[in-house]
């Protein structure tokens, strides 16, 4: 028999165009020595922030169902894209020397401001993730924090005259925010940051109802977690009504059945063990952050014979 030695070789080393770049990112989640910042700075956001208060919430982007985020880091990059543009591209020469840079100056002072809602917003979500995400959230905010040092002091020096330091500062704060977008898409696209962990009951469950248990082996009042095949799921038995989510978290996939049964607005909720989410039962609709995404919810019945049977909420029929 001829044994043949197989010659393994790093397959992100062979294929990615900018290798250096993912082996950064991955060594930063496994940096310890960021761990020290990260708890202090957390300290000071958790303080700052209390949860499930409205400003949280909103920060956390839970009003519009999903992380705020990304969406509010556009406005300051494009301001700041549009002026180095304004700078630099040849294109930009049809507009007279007065005008194309008071027009540079409103861009980054636009973006500047615009930075102001998005830093809090990530702060918000970073503060309520796991450590090597933080690790990674924190360098990336480090990046981002010297972007907007860079781009001030760019408006500054255009504003006392000094055009030409004004465009290197600016190019050098839009290179920063570049190396900062990269590692807030490793966060978020690598890491799972922001999207929802919740399982895609759509694909895991079968059509129709289905069994779980019976109802005598739910506790009355407390979480209890069940299996329906693939799926965890977190019931709560209430007399002869039962209430069903998925078991994992949308937010980061924390075990809900380890959780607390809560009141809000007088309706069952569970609060998240891990980060502090809470979901409504009806429904699964998130009450307080930082889970944006609702829970997958199940419709359940109780047969004549007393098992307990549930099939996929649908917006339709809640
Ligand atoms: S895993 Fe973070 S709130 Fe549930």
């Amino acid at each position: 028999m001829v044994s043949q030695s197989l010659d393994v070789k790093p397959t992100h080393a062979r294929r990615l165009p900018f290798p250096r770049l993912a082996a950064f990112a991955e060594r930063v989640e496994r940096a310890p020595s960021l761990d020290a910042p990260v708890r202090a700075l957390s300290n000071i956001v958790v303080r700052a922030l209390p949860p499930r208060t409205r400003l949280d919430d909103a920060l956390h982007g839970v009003p519009f169902g999903q992380p705020a985020h990304p969406a509010l880091v556009r406005l300051p990059l494009g301001c700041w894209t549009s002026a180095v543009l304004l700078d630099f591209l040849p294109g930009a020469r049809f507009l007279p020397r007065a005008q194309r840079f008071p027009a540079a100056q409103a861009l980054l002072a636009a973006g500047l401001a615009a930075a102001i809602p998005s830093a809090a917003s990530g702060l918000a979500d970073w503060s309520a993730l796991h450590r090597h995400q933080q690790r990674v959230g924190l360098v990336h905010a480090l990046a981002q924090g010297t972007a907007t040092v860079l781009f001030a002091s760019s408006l500054l020096a255009r504003i006392s005259g000094r055009q030409r330091s004004g465009k290197a500062l600016s190019l050098a704060g839009l290179t920063a925010a570049t190396a900062g977008a990269y590692l807030g898409g490793h966060l978020a696209l690598r890491l799972g940051a922001g999207a929802s962990h919740a399982e895609p009951i759509g694909h895991l469950v079968a059509l129709g109802w289905q069994d779980i248990c019976p109802l005598d082996d739910l506790p009355e009042g407390r979480l209890a977690r069940r299996q329906l095949g693939y799926l965890s799921l977190v019931a709560l038995r209430r007399g002869k009504q039962v209430h069903v989510l998925s078991d994992h978290c949308a937010h980061l996939g924390g075990p809900l059945h380890q959780g607390r049964v809560i009141t809000e607005d007088g309706q069952a909720c569970v609060s998240c063990p891990w980060h502090g989410s809470v979901f409504r039962f009806r429904d699964g609709s998130v009450v307080h952050g930082p889970a944006t995404a609702r829970q997958p919810a199940f419709e359940s019945r109780v047969t004549d014979s007393g098992l307990v049977q549930v099939r996929p909420a649908t917006p339709q029929r809640r």
